[in-house]
């Protein structure tokens, strides 16, 4: 395509974000006046169009191929002849290589799910001398044919565009190229030639790409080979030979087109057109007439130029009025041949103007560029038309507008969209980090398929589109400094190409559950909350110690031992401030509103209500002061509270008096304590979380004593890693169901709440999965981590593999107990995060017993080198393990009522992500999309979920890990915690839930 130089400013970018939020998009509905995102089509995607309909990607010769073994070409020459013409001074040498590289490109294409690839043949590497009578390279001819046959053999359509600005030098030499009349037949030669070699496998050609850009830039301005232009230093005149290049263009099309259809058409069955430039003009002053004729114009001049001649065999009017006899005319015997000459029109599709009528200022010169009269903008004020993109403006509405102008005005001509797409900054500019994470890439093109199909549903007749680029690649006058490629590709070793997110087009659980593989959300493109029943909740989740900060709180545990062992925490952080949430719950709740969340999960800190832990110990009143307040705010805005009531926050008191959980009078002080919460807020709080992850606070607290109160075989403090884990955990049990039974007891009734306990569900695929030994440990890895709680609370006793293992280190239910905790759960939280694979360790008896050791498991996320799922800070995550445990426990625990209470993924921490590429968190959008899309496959299966809260609202202390991950939908800046920002995430998230 034809751009002006690359202007970047990122400042810009940033900006226009916000401006281009506000204006309007074709939507698939076609009456939209909405978002340019790709976020409101997610409901959209290839099966809004035809069957027959040809999605592929495109590329030209010179851009990709390299120099090897080709003779040399008007862009070869002009290149190292005017280095200073090109920004950073290089020419395609090598490019991408893909003379050396051709089954490369199309295995991209294969990943890509290419079904059709627009390719241009180099003139010169086939006839090296331009015309027949200089001899054919047969090297030139195998090396098209061994590209068409990878093609075909991958079922990949060609497309081919016979010309696409390589001239060979001969013929510029020789005659300046498209200057002089010869070209004609010398063109419809090597078309010919073309056609005998390929035509049996080739059954779409495109005579010439852009006719209108070799004509303007390589005779008006110069900025192409040839580099004629008045004033050129090799001459020329931009007021006639332009005109001149575009008549001859004309002319060597249609005779080819003639050609063809007399020769080869029939034999080989193929179809015949050619690609012009399609650039759509609004008025700059919609009221004012000059200004609308001045769009008019534009349209003539830079594409009915071509456009008329070819469907109705003449130039515009205006141009012939305007022009003179600066145009060249048509004998009719031209004009007969040029009419009509397309079985299809392609059609180039970038940018729309604003457009101003010039036609007060005469210039002193005539030229191509002055001829129209008129003045091109895309800004109106400071005021873009579309999206500020490197290099250009882009609005996918004009798409619409100028399909509707050609059906309308040519006949409704069988069209191709032969190239759409945008730039990324070049070499230098741009991360690779941030290149791969093309999301802005993926708007562009999502927002003009969009366009695209309302044209269609409009009666335009396009019936395919091919996205520019299949990779990066020399963007002609711009060099490497842009970059439009689906594909990454290292210029200095162009073997090295990477898919980036807008290439990506993999399934995963997808959303008719069956696909297996990889994980990726661009197959869910169809999928969001409409997938889901409408009683469904969508929300987000937090916890009291990870936002609150320590304001007006009593000490608890973690306050306790972040302060007393900083070394346990990486970045020896404590939760002092964090989201400073005590006294920023407004804001926060202004995050949820924005993420168009229905529920909002957080935790009550037990110490800020009651400072010592019981209530013999006094009620603070202003902590209950502040869990109204952001209640009241929640329910002010139509977001249900969801309540955990212990996040792992123990009052330091009950630490210090009998070691929390460890003792049995616990059990009492927690169900006081919840019973407080149900008198306080059960009016308002339907949805009661007792615990979360009992399995966390006794393994890490109590067993490798990483979380406090810091407990274990040889700690500091002591503990006993083989015993007081399962205490701990049985007293959890206890406190829950005494905490259960109370509240079904007097408040289920009067307050029409719900209850239940958040424990977390990890998934285990035997490491080896043919070994009856890794397949018992996957089992007994499910037993010990979540049996050991889910199977007490469905059936009234620990997991009979636990009882057996452990003997008298595991507690035991007296029969009221069990009667107690069987059935207390109206509901199940589940944490979902990852899923091991399970290989047996029963061989190795450790010396010392210790919760860690005695399920006899080892668990790993990588099978030799090969990770189980998606590598990411901290884990790799596996979603299909998440429809396996909800399938799982719905056969083997009476499938329970499930709210998915936390699901999520970390970036990396202060300091090691900059803040721009923590906004752009693409891989946080894939991870909740592909768990929601097997959390709908397990719904299908029959799993009875109810809700989904993303982990986490914002980023926020995460326990043990300082601030050293960030697992928000939204940024916070922990120096200043009243600076939080919305991540694409959380962009995404919103989009989905309201579709
Ligand atoms: C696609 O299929 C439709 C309906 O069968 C047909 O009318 C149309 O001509 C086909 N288009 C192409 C390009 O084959
Ligand atoms: C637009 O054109 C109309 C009609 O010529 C004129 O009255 C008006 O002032 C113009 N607006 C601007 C902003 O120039």
């Amino acid at each position: 395509m034809a751009i002006p130089k690359a202007l970047y400013s990122l400042a810009i970018l940033v900006l226009l974000f916000v401006v281009a939020s506000s204006q309007t998009l074709c939507n698939p509905e076609c009456k939209a006046k909405e978002p340019f995102n790709c976020d409101n089509v997610l409901t959209f995607n290839r099966s809004g169009f035809a069957k027959n309909f040809t999605f592929g990607a495109a590329t030209s010769a010179y851009q990709i191929e390299g120099a090897a073994y080709r003779a040399l070409n008007g862009w070869d020459y002009y290149t190292h002849r005017y280095p200073e013409k090109v920004p950073d001074r290089s020419s395609a040498d090598l490019a991408c290589d893909s003379y050396h590289l051709y089954k490369e490109d199309v295995a991209l294409l294969v990943k890509l799910k290419a079904q059709a690839y627009r390719f241009s043949i180099a003139w010169s590497r086939v006839l090296p001398k331009g015309r027949l009578s200089g001899g054919i390279d047969e090297n030139g001819i195998s090396y098209y044919n061994n590209l068409i046959n990878e093609l075909v053999k991958n079922g990949i359509e060609p497309y081919v565009t016979i010309f696409h600005w390589d001239m060979p030098q001969t013929l510029e030499d020789e005659y300046k190229g498209f200057l002089d009349k010869r070209i004609v037949e010398d063109f419809t030669n090597y078309a010919e030639l073309l056609f005998q070699r390929f035509g049996d496998r080739v059954k779409f050609w495109i005579t010439l790409n852009q006719p209108y850009s070799l004509a303007t830039k390589g005779y008006g301005d110069g900025s192409y080979p040839p580099g004629r232009c008045t004033g050129c230093e090799f001459g020329g005149n931009s007021a006639t030979e332009p005109y001149i290049v575009a008549h001859n263009q004309l002319l060597a099309h249609a005779t080819t087109v003639a050609l063809y259809r007399e020769r080869y058409k029939k034999s080989q069955g193929g179809k015949i057109g050619t690609t012009l430039i399609g650039r759509w003009f609004v008025p700059l002053n919609e009221t004012s007439e000059a200004d609308k004729a001045a769009s008019k114009r534009a349209f003539d001049f830079i594409v009915g130029w071509f456009l008329d001649p070819l469907v109705y065999g003449d130039y515009p009017e205006i141009m012939k009025k305007m022009l003179g006899d600066r145009l060249p005319t048509f004998e009719p015997k031209e004009s007969a041949l040029v009419k009509g000459s397309l079985d299809f029109l392609g059609l180039n599709y970038y940018v729309t103007h604003y457009t101003a009528d010039a036609s007060i200022s005469i210039p002193p010169i005539p030229s191509v560029a002055t001829d129209p009269r008129i003045t091109l903008t895309y800004y109106r004020g400071t005021d873009p038309i579309g999206v500020v993109a490197p290099s250009f403006v882009y609005y996918p509405p004009g798409f619409r507008m100028i399909l509707n102008h050609i059906r309308v005005n040519y006949g409704n001509p069988l069209t191709y969209i032969t190239e759409n797409g945008v730039a990324d900054p070049g070499n230098g500019n741009l991360p690779i980090g941030e290149a791969l994470a093309d999301t802005k890439r993926i708007q562009n093109h999502c927002s003009h398929l969009s366009c695209l199909k309302c044209a269609i549903a409009d009666g335009s007749k396009v019936a395919g589109y091919f996205a520019w680029s299949l990779m990066d690649n020399y963007e002609f006058g711009n060099g490497y400094t842009l970059r439009f490629g689906m594909n990454w590709v290292n210029f200095t070793n162009p073997s090295d190409r990477r898919q980036k997110d807008s290439g990506k087009c993999q399934t995963v659980c997808n959303p008719e559950c069956k696909a297996k593989e990889p994980f990726n959300c661009d197959d869910v493109l169809t999928f969001n909350r409409s997938g889901f029943a409408k009683n469904f909740t969508f929300g987000a989740a937090t916890s009291a110690y990870q936002i609150e900060g320590a304001a007006y709180r009593a000490l608890n545990g973690w306050d306790y031992y972040t302060h007393r062992y900083p070394e346990k925490v990486p970045d020896r952080s404590s939760a002092d401030l964090a989201c400073d949430s005590y006294h920023l719950y407004k804001e926060d709740v202004a995050l949820l509103v924005k993420l168009k969340a229905q529920a909002y999960r957080f935790s009550i800190a037990w110490s800020r209500v009651l400072p010592k832990g019981r209530l013999s110990g006094g009620i603070d009143e202003n902590g209950i002061s502040y869990y109204n307040n952001l209640i009241n705010e929640l329910v002010k805005n139509g977001i249900e509270p969801y309540v955990t009531i212990f996040h792992w926050d123990m009052p330091q008191t009950l630490e210090d008096e009998y070691k929390g959980f460890l003792d049995k009078r616990i059990v009492e002080d927690f169900t006081n304590y919840a019973e407080l919460l149900f008198q306080r807020f059960g009016d308002r709080v339907k949805f009661w979380i007792t615990l979360n992850q009992p399995y966390s606070l006794a393994t890490k607290g109590y067993g490798d004593g990483s979380y406090p109160p810091g407990r274990c075989t040889g700690c500091e403090f002591g503990g006993n890693s083989a015993t007081e884990p399962y205490i701990v955990a049985h007293n959890q049990l206890l406190a829950h169901a005494t905490t259960v039974a109370l509240y079904r007891e007097r408040y289920k009734k009067s307050q029409g709440g719900k209850i239940g306990t958040t424990l977390i569900g990890r998934w285990f695929v035997p490491l080896n999965e043919t070994s009856e030994a890794d397949k018992a440990a996957s089992k007994r890895a499910f037993d010990f981590i979540v049996g050991w709680f889910l199977d007490p609370l469905v059936y009234g006793d620990y997991p009979e593999i636990m009882k057996k293992m452990l003997g008298d280190r595991l507690p035991t239910f007296e029969p009221k107990e069990s009667a107690l905790v069987k059935g207390s759960l109206d509901f199940l939280g589940l944490n979902y995060y990852v899923t091991h694979y399970t290989a047996d360790a029963s061989i190795s008896i450790p010396p010392i017993p210790s919760v860690a050791t005695d399920p006899r498991i080892t668990l790993t996320y990588y099978r030799g080198t090969d990770p189980i799922g998606v590598v990411a800070p901290s884990f790799v995550y596996y979603p299909p393990g998440f429809r396996m445990i909800l399938n799982h426990i719905r056969v083997n625990y009476g499938n329970p009522l499930t709210y998915i209470t936390e699901n999520g993924v970390a970036d990396p921490g202060n300091g090691n992500l900059p803040i721009g590429e923590a906004l752009a968190d693409t891989k946080r959008i894939q991870n909740h999309c592909s768990h929601l899309s097997c959390l709908k496959c397990a719904i299908a299966d029959g799993s009875k979920v109810a809700g989904y809260f993303a982990w986490s609202l914002m980023d926020n202390y995460e326990f043990g890990n300082g601030y050293t991950l960030r697992f928000g939908m939204n940024w916070v800046n922990f120096t200043n915690p009243s600076d939080r920002r919305q991540k694409d995430s959380g962009k995404w998230y919103s989009t989905f839930i309201t579709k």
